[in-house]
Formats: C-alpha cells, structure tokens, sequence
C-alpha cells in the first residue's frame, strides 16, 4: 500500500515536472490532459480542440501570417500585439494624425479603419495524412526522388481533399518529416483596425526592454473581422458586416498569482530542439558570434547618428529596431546555452541514444545516425559560415549592396528570360525602393559599409573572399564606392537603370559597388550556397531518421514536434525565475514600475500624462488589485516567434493575458527549453482593460466584451450563503 502511495507520488511529481512542449491541438491526449489537470486546468482536452463543437480554437486565427490572435467579442473583435499590427498603425498615420505617437480610437464601426494586405486565418479542421503524402516514396533510393514525390503528392492532395470552396488545405510536416497534417482554413481579409494604446503604452522600454523581465509593456492592438452577409469570408467592402465568431474568449478580472495554470495558444514559427550536440556547438561557437558581431557594429555605427541627428533617428528607428531584436535574441540565446551546459547535456543523452539503440539491436538503421551528423557538420561549417556573412552583410545590414543585390538580380534576368522579364523587374525596383531610400543616409551606410565589410575580410572563410578585398584598403574603398556609386542615391538609381536592357547594363558594370557585389554573389552562388544546399540536404535526411529513432526508441518520453507556424497549445504556470546568483524575479510587475522607468522626453520610457494622471489618483476602475494596476507577468510557457499575440487562458478557458515576448535569459528555448529559466512575457487582461476603458474612454468596446469574475462571483455567493 505504501508502496503503491509512493510510486503515484513519484507518478504524480514526473507528471507535474513535464512542461515546455508544443502540442499539436488535435493530438492532446491523456498524458496532455492529466498533466495540465495536474497544473490546475479545469477544462477538458475537448474545450480545447473539438470538430464537432465550437472550441478555444475557433477564436484563436493566425494574425497576417506571422502572430498570433484572438476573438473576444461576439462581432469579431480581435486582440493581437501592438508590434503585430505595427505596420497597419503605422500605414495609417501622417503628421496630423500620427497614431503610432498618440494611439488610435474607432469610437463608432464607422471609424474603423480598412487595412490592404492584412489577414487573420481560422483553423477549421486537422487531420493526420502521413499515409497519403508518403505513398509512392517506399521504393526511392534517393532523397532529392523521394522529397519531389512528398512535394508532389502534397499538391495534389490539397487540391483533391474535400472542402468548402472558401477554405484552403494546407498539408505540414511533423517531427522532420515523419508526420504530415492536413489542416483546413478559412481565411478573411477584411480586417480593420479598431484601437492601439499609444507607443508610449504599446511599445514602452522599447528596444531597451526589448526581451527583458521586468517589463512593463501594454503591447496589444485591437483589429475588427469583417465577413460577407453569410459571414463567410470577402474582400473588402463597406457592406461587410461584423464576422461572428463560433467561438470568442470571455476576458477574466482574476487576474494571476504564482503557480497558476496558465495555457497559451497560437501560431510558433520555428523550432530546433532535436539538434545534436555538434549543431548545438556549431551555432554557439561560430554561428551566433559572427552574426552577433556583424550586426552588433552595424547597430554601434546607427545608434551614434541617431542620437546626434533627430532626421536619422525617424529614418532609422524601425530598421533599427528589428536588426536589434535578434542580435539581442542571439546573444541571450548563447549565453542560455553555455549556462545550462546544452552541449554536455546533449552529449550524454547522445550516449543513452547509442546505448538504446545497441539494445534494440537497431544498430544497422540507427547506429552510425551520430557519426554522420559529426561529418556533416564539420563539412557544412565553412560554408554555413560564409553564408552567414553573406547574408548578414549584403543582404540584411549593408543597404547599397542590398539594393545593388536586386539590380544584380535583374542582371541575372535579362540573361535568362530576355528583355520583357528585364523591364517587368526594373520597374517594379524602382517603385519598389523608393521607400527604401527615402529611409537612406549614404555616411551612416558607409560607416556601416566600411566596418562590415573589414569583418567580410578578416572574419569570413578565406576561400570564399573575392580578390578585389585581397589587400585593399577598405577605408579607401568605402569612399571610392560611396562617393563614385549611382546607387548612393534614389535619383542616381533611377539615373543609372535609363534606357533599354544593353544599356543598362554596360552602365551598370561601370560602376564599383555593382562590380563588388557581382563579385561577392557569382562566389555565394557557383561556391558557397550549392555546396551548404547540398550539405544541408543530408542534414535533413539525418534529422529526419534521428527524429524516427528517438520516438522509436524513447516511448515512455513525451516528443513534441518542432514549431512549423501551426496551431499549437503549450501550458505551464506562472512563475518567476532566478535570473544569476542572489537575484530573484517575481512573476507580476505593476504601474508602480512604469513609473520608475519613467524617463521624461525619452523616446522609449517616457509616459503620458494622462496615465500619470490615473497612477497618481490611484484610479484604476474595476481593474486594479488592492490598489494597484498589474502590468505583465511571465510563465513557464513554451512558446517561440510567432506567438506574439496568443492568448493567455485560465483554468476555465478565459482570457488573462496576451502574450508578446519571452525573458531574455531563457530564450535559448528555441533549442533547448528549460523550465528552471525559460519564461514568456504575457501583458495582464486586465491592463489592456484598464488602458481601453480608462485611458482611452472607449465605453463602446468594453460594452462589447463579456468581462467575467469568477473569483469574485464564488465569494459574492459564499457571502450570501452565510
Ligand atoms: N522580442 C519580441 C519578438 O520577438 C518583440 C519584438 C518587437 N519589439 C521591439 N522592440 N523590437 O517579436
Ligand atoms: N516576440 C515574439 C513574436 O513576435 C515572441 C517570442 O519570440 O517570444 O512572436
């Protein structure tokens, strides 16, 4: 009896310690279940997902293709991240009504606002199809046969599975290749823009507090669905009506504290957490030093104009700011990887592996699968690396060569589909990057210039280096080029791309930066990038059958699947974290700490007067908690990009929070997740109220919610009860 006590204990305990994971809604099972039981859900697995009966999944679509949202109200009411619907914010504003600065409020349907190229997409249905999309490859020997055949079957089948005709199918692979789903959209175009906190709210701390605990961000904006009269979805047009959801969350007033259930659902984009040791070694050792290094001069030459020049700050903030976002991820990521000692821990679970393998005398399949990942990897490295310069440096962080990149391109065109083709491509560039120049200063992109490309030839492989940048002088050469180039300007650009293809390009391969990055890309191309397709090609095949063993050989552990962009729930709690020695974060920030960030006049922490005004009375409505305002509060969710914008959800499937970013000691979750330190970043429920109804007086779309307090009721009714 003892006994038996003791092993449900130690059952009980294995259960509660599994968290990180990212499951696939569909395929939540028992284990699922009992462990987020365990956690505190009071649901069951089929409020969560079900085909049948309208579930937390129908409120929760896809945001544009790269968030996450949620319905919250009967008539298509969507919540997402103020950095999710940035660019719509921003399409929108001019100097007269400049919403980023002040915020935006529809106070009637009228005033929302239409945006082009914005979409949300709900999920209707999933199914496992892995049987129909690897029919026909059983008798491939080769992979580059058999990854055609899958691509093949995969377009005919979404073509001939059942549907409506205004959903899609859209089939996924899992677990690298050895599952693939078949999921069942709708999608809706009509999406208009309803609210946004000012930046000062919504963007508080800015790049500063960028993937930082303690935050205190109210990143969230409010967007409206618009479907046809039979609420299916159409394009834009002003005899839309409000869609009405089959599902949406009621928002909660409980608010959270330490260690409660907390679930979260959304749209992660990529993951890599069945790496081996040695890929794990290659993006710790080489990989995110070069890539942290390149940008982190990139940002270094920017951030000094900035501050001198208000004009260059305008021009350079939003570039600014998503160059930062990862260079901050990677050198968190690292330092995560390094500290929890990923490498080592891999390295001895690659040890059980072999064991397990010997053991079920798998060896012919599985037994050289570590072996072949060390070669490979010790192959790709040169080439992983040199694309990495590559692409860091003329395609992301040097703008002249990346404008020269896409002329380059043309050239490549004119060769290979003639002049049409040639004109087409022209004139879409010039109309194309115009607002590229227009956010173009030729000193600070040659100061950038002159210290990427001295990395380019001290740092990048050897033999990739092209023989102008043998010996030169780059200082010299970064002010021939910036001086002599057409492309140093929009006029120069337009000038230089006159006239039919043969002129164009004589002019073109006159002018120094064109010959530089003709250079450098012929090398990517004919040496650097066949060669890493190749390489990588066989690391996928690898990944893959590494994947098939570990769900083969560990089936007492519970395998996620990596992040693909679909739907998926992740559950833990809310928790703080012991970020180094002696220093303990708690779990919940407040108004309080807003206001000690306060920098007046800063452009990332200064606050409104009006919510100075609403601190300083204390006047918080039905949404504060013993008199104070709760901000953000962090959890042990796992979740990566892509779920800005999910919902966070109770024990009763309500809305508590909106989740937006992940702790920057922790976000090596990406690769390895580890409950002691990974932590996602949630906006309160009850802050977005507080802003919406206090801050902006916008009655209209309270009125619209169904604001629920379960706490509240219970102990209202207790009270009666005595
Ligand atoms: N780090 C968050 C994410 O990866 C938020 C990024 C937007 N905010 C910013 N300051 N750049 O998307
Ligand atoms: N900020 C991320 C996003 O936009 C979320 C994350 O990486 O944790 O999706």
């Amino acid at each position: 009896m003892k006994f038996l006590k003791v092993l449900l204990l130690f059952f009980i305990i294995q259960v509660q310690a599994q968290q990180g994971g990212m499951w696939i809604p569909s395929l939540l099972d028992g284990i699922n279940e009992s462990e987020m039981k365990n956690l505190g859900m009071k649901m069951s697995v089929k409020d969560i997902y079900d085909v049948n009966n309208s579930s937390l999944k129908d409120a929760v679509p896809q945001f544009n293709g790269g968030c996450t949202s949620e319905v919250i109200s009967p008539k298509g009411l969507l919540l997402t991240n103020h950095h999710c619907g940035y660019a719509q914010i921003q399409s929108h504003s001019t100097v007269d009504h400049d919403y980023l600065t002040d915020g935006f409020w529809a106070f009637k349907m009228e005033d929302e606002l239409p945006n082009k190229d914005l979409s949300v997409t709900f999920i209707v249905k999933i199914e496992d199809v892995t049987q129909l999309v690897l029919q026909g490859t059983e008798t491939l020997s080769s992979e580059a046969e058999k990854q055609q055949k899958i691509q093949k079957n995969i377009t005919s089948l979404s073509n001939s599975l059942p549907k409506e005709n205004w959903q899609e199918n859209k089939i996924r692979t899992f677990y690298e290749g050895n599952q693939y789903m078949l999921f069942v959209t709708e999608t809706y175009t009509d999406v208009r823009l309803v609210g946004a906190p000012p930046s000062s709210i919504g963007k508080f701390g800015s790049d500063t507090d960028n993937w930082v605990w303690p935050r205190h961000t109210g990143d969230f904006s409010i967007f409206r669905i618009y479907a046809d009269k039979n609420n299916k979805p159409a394009p834009y047009s002003k005899d839309n009506v409000p869609y009405t959801p089959k599902h949406f969350l009621p928002v909660s007033l409980d608010g959270v504290a330490e260690d409660d259930f907390t679930l979260v659902f959304g749209y992660p984009g990529s993951t890599n957490e069945y790496l081996p040791a040695v890929a794990v070694e290659q993006i710790v050792n080489e990989l995110n030093p070069a890539k942290i290094e390149i940008r982190d001069k990139a940002l270094k030459v920017a951030d000094a104009y900035m501050r001198q020049d208000n004009a260059i700050k305008i021009q350079y903030a939003s570039k600014y700011a998503s160059i930062a976002n990862y260079w901050k991820k990677w050198i968190g990521e690292s330092q995560g990887l390094k500290k929890s000692n990923a490498v080592a821990i891999k390295k001895s679970e690659e040890k059980q592996f072999i064991e397990k393998v010997t053991k079920a005398g798998k060896e012919k399949e599985y037994g050289s699968l570590l072996n072949d990942f060390e070669k490979n990897y010790i192959e790709i490295a040169p080439y992983a690396l040199a694309r990495d310069y590559f692409q860091e440096i003329v395609l992301r962080n040097t703008e002249l060569l990346k404008v020269v990149y896409n002329v380059y391109q043309l050239d490549q065109i004119y060769k290979f589909r003639g002049e049409q083709s040639f004109n087409d491509r022209k004139n879409n560039l010039i109309s194309g990057l115009s607002s590229l120049y227009k956010n173009y200063n030729n000193n600070v992109d040659r100061d950038v210039f002159e210290q990427l490309i001295t990395l380019y030839i001290t740092k990048s492989p050897r033999q990739f280096l092209p023989k102008s940048l043998n010996n030169v002088e780059v200082k010299k050469l970064a002010d021939e080029i910036y001086t002599n180039s057409k492309f140093t300007s929009y006029e120069g650009f337009k000038e230089i791309l006159e006239g039919d293809a043969r002129t164009v390009l004589k002019n073109i391969n006159n002018d120094k930066a064109f010959l530089l990055v003709k250079e450098l890309t012929d090398i990517y191309n004919t040496q650097i990038a066949p060669k890493y397709e190749e390489i990588n090609l066989k690391i996928t095949a690898l990944q893959r059958d590494y994947m098939k063993a570990q769900l083969e050989l560990n089936k007492d552990k519970r395998i996620f699947p990596n992040a693909n962009s679909t739907l998926r729930v992740t559950y833990g709690k809310v928790k703080g974290y012991e970020p180094k020695d002696a220093t303990i974060y708690t779990p919940i920030t407040y108004l309080e700490g807003v206001m000690e960030k306060y920098i007046p006049g800063d452009y990332e922490f200064d606050v409104s007067p009006k919510l100075i005004d609403l601190f300083n009375k204390k006047d918080y409505g039905i949404y504060g908690e013993n008199g104070k305002m709760p901000v953000n509060f962090i959890g042990t969710n796992h979740t990566t990009g892509g779920n800005s914008g999910s919902p966070a959800i109770d024990a009763n499937g309500n809305l508590i929070g909106l989740n937006f970013d992940r702790a920057w000691e922790g976000t090596m979750s990406d690769i390895y997740y580890s409950p002691n330190i990974c932590r996602n970043i949630m906006v309160d429920a009850r802050y977005i109220l507080f802003v919406i109804d206090k801050y902006a007086g916008a009655k209209n779309l309270i009125e619209e919610l169904k604001i629920v307090h379960p706490k509240k009721d219970k102990s209202s009714k207790n009270k009666k009860k005595k």
